[in-house]
């Protein structure tokens, strides 16, 4: 008989007698991830392109100082002249209007061509590959020798290749460089050493190596970061960028898969731009590879609220999709469900297993709407889009949205109409100080549980400091309590580029090289990496003042049903030690020892690019008793893992 089977049996047993005490279940969902492209998440970060603007696409609309030619030279160095135009008369694709012109009438000594500087510089490692890859099209007809290089500041070679074009019409170039030097901020040029007419467009260069090396991937030690959180889910891509800024700028995401020349670039909502190659596929994809169930966000039909900055003179820039475009809008929601869902021979199915992924992904959860005002304009088209969606896919778990805030008005008119349509779950927001979440420890224990479960789809205290983070996790714990009414749980935002960021706190930083976790990184990775389906209340008593204990420390005992592991959190966000005891008597054998983490240091200090690692978890192994007294540090989490592994082992 297995031990976790046993283990289970005698919990219940033991627990029956009282029922106070009674283990129940919670989501197996608990603690995932909220990916949204701000701060240079996507281009310029998760996504492994190493090239910026690299079709030309930038305009003023996305950023007021940028144009076509940002983050473009054009290359004259050797002497040779030439026109460079940025022309849309014959494009790649209609959807990927821009491109570069270039009439070379001397190419001097070097050649005349291009050269891009990448996001903050292109960082190379020496020994490694890289793949570049250009479309051109040779409109003057003779051969034209192409030579790609990486240069450093000084125009020192790091490594370089060369190629013959010849083509009339756009024809993809793919050549792969190797590269001799370390370097953080290359630039990567383009040259052409003939007399000729040539359009340029899609200039691109990935490492070789990319997260679980796909091809149009990610970069690999940014996404080993985030799977190492173990989200059980990720929310993608917003956050505020799904509904955006007016019902143009709406995230569309049949707009952002297959061939990457052919996707529909367009402004980011938080003043950049979106290159969509980091698009609805590779999103699924990432979550397939990190064991994440994949939570798409789609916009209920109407743009943010703050469109056109509206919320600077408190009005709403709210815009509804015309009625009368709102069925070819739902038909693209259902349409998602089967990209995601439908066999390999359906229409949309058909798609993904072109983009090689003939097996479904799986899709679960489907959000509509992201914190939207809760108008007429957004009810109607809401429910337009929920009645279809459950009507066609009852198996669909959708999340419904309840505002930006724990309360108010949106908060209670989402609530009122989730209740009319009983909306599975809703996503509530809140970005509060740490007291708020120390003082907030009760909120869910009077949820009522025959109402709509909740996602808790963004929250964050206000900071990265380590006192931020224990107010997190004393949250936490009680979202462990709660796992019954709190489905899903999800801080925002995860990532941001260092000199790029347009919100503050996240969860990772990183630059062009480097990654940065943050004290609250390791605080939600021991929370997901740590989680159970099974809530086992009243094993671990703390000692002193209640009132103190209230709004300074949490503690949870979960059971993961998958392993049979038992895990015990204690989050102390108070300035004493605190002592307590578990009673692990239900256990039954108890191993000779078992995991313990803990997060521990003086409130005040956080993980930054100065100081990556100022707090880690420090993990070592504990002898635990049946009545197993302990004492945990001043501003501290302690995980403790039994494992039923090693248990079973001792037979
Ligand atoms: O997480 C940052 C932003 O906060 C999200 O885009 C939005 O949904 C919320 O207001």
């Amino acid at each position: 008989m297995r031990y976790g089977f046993v283990l289970t049996a005698l919990l219940l047993f033991c627990f029956a007698a009282n029922a106070q005490n009674k283990p129940k279940k919670i989501s197996p969902d608990l603690f995932g991830i909220f990916f949204e492209d701000l701060s240079y998440a996507a281009d310029g970060g998760l996504y492994a392109e190493l090239i910026q603007n690299r079709s030309f696409e930038y305009s003023p609309a996305d950023n007021r100082d940028w144009n076509s030619l940002t983050a473009w030279k054009y290359q004259t160095d050797g002497f040779g002249y030439g026109i460079i135009s940025v022309e849309t008369a014959a494009p790649i694709h209609p959807n990927n209007p821009h491109y570069i012109l270039l009439d070379i009438q001397d190419e001097g000594q070097k050649g005349v061509g291009l050269e891009n500087s990448g996001f903050d510089g292109i960082p190379v490692k020496a020994g490694k590959n890289y793949d570049f890859s250009v479309f051109l099209n040779v409109i003057s007809g003779e051969s034209l020798p192409v030579k790609v290089a990486l240069v450093d500041k000084n125009g020192k070679e790091l490594g370089s290749s060369s190629f013959t074009a010849a083509d009339k019409g756009w024809k993809k170039y793919a050549e792969q460089i190797h590269v001799n030097f370390d370097n953080d901020s290359a630039k990567l040029v383009l040259l052409i050493k003939a007399k000729g007419k040539v359009g340029v467009d899609m200039v691109s260069l990935f490492p070789e190596e990319t997260f679980k090396n796909h091809k149009n991937g990610l970069r690999a030690d940014l996404a080993q970061v985030i799977a190492d959180i173990k989200p059980k889910f990720m929310r993608f891509p917003g956050g505020c960028l799904t509904h955006g800024d007016g019902v143009a700028n709406i995230y569309r995401w049949k707009n952002t898969i297959g061939p990457v020349e052919q996707r529909v670039e367009q402004r980011n909502i938080w003043n950049y731009h979106q290159s969509v190659g980091l698009g609805y596929f590779e999103y699924f994809q990432f979550c397939e590879d990190i064991g994440a169930k994949p939570v798409p966000v789609l916009a209920a039909g109407v743009s943010c609220q703050n469109s056109g900055g509206t919320w600077k003179i408190g009005s709403t820039g709210q815009k509804g999709i015309p009625m009368d475009e709102m069925k070819a809008y739902v038909q693209d929601v259902l349409d998602l469900i089967e990209y995601a869902n439908g066999p390999a021979t359906s229409t949309w199915g058909a798609k993904r297993a072109a983009a090689g992924h003939p097996a479904p992904f799986n899709l679960e959860y489907l959000g509509i709407g992201n914190e939207d005002k809760i108008t007429g304009v957004f009810e109607e088209r809401f429910r337009m889009i929920y009645d279809a969606v459950h009507k066609a896919h009852p198996e669909i778990k959708i999340i419904g949205t309840v505002g930006p805030s724990p309360n108010g008005e949106d908060f209670e008119k989402g609530w009122k109409l989730a209740d009319q349509l009983s909306v599975g779950i809703v996503d509530e927001h809140y970005y509060e100080k740490p007291q708020w979440f120390l003082k907030n420890t009760t909120r869910y224990d009077s949820y009522n549980r025959r109402r709509s479960k909740v996602y808790i789809g963004e929250y964050a205290s206000w900071g990265n400091t380590l006192y931020n983070a224990l107010a997190e996790a004393v949250y936490m714990t009680h979202l462990e309590r709660n796992g019954d009414v709190v489905r899903m749980a999800s801080y925002a935002p995860l990532i941001a580029r260092i000199g790029h960021t347009s919100w503050n706190p996240n969860l990772i930083y990183f630059n062009g090289t480097k990654v940065f976790p943050t004290v609250n990184y390791y605080v939600q990775q021991q929370f997901a990496a740590n989680a159970g389906d099974v809530y086992l209340p009243g094993m671990v008593k703390l000692k002193g003042e209640k009132t103190t204990l209230d709004t300074t420390a949490g503690t949870s005992v979960v059971k993961d049903s998958a392993t049979g592991d038992i895990i015990l959190k204690i989050a102390n966000a108070g300035t004493t030690q605190i002592s307590g005891q578990a009673d692990l008597s239900a256990i039954g054998k108890l191993p000779e020892s078992a995991t313990l983490t803990v997060i521990s240091d003086n409130p005040e200090v956080k993980n930054g690019a100065d100081n990556p690692q100022a707090v880690l978890p420090q993990s070592s192994t504990v002898k635990l008793q049946k009545k197993w007294a302990f004492t945990v540090p001043a501003h501290s989490l302690t995980v403790v893992r039994i494992s039923a592994g090693t248990v079973g082992k001792q037979k």
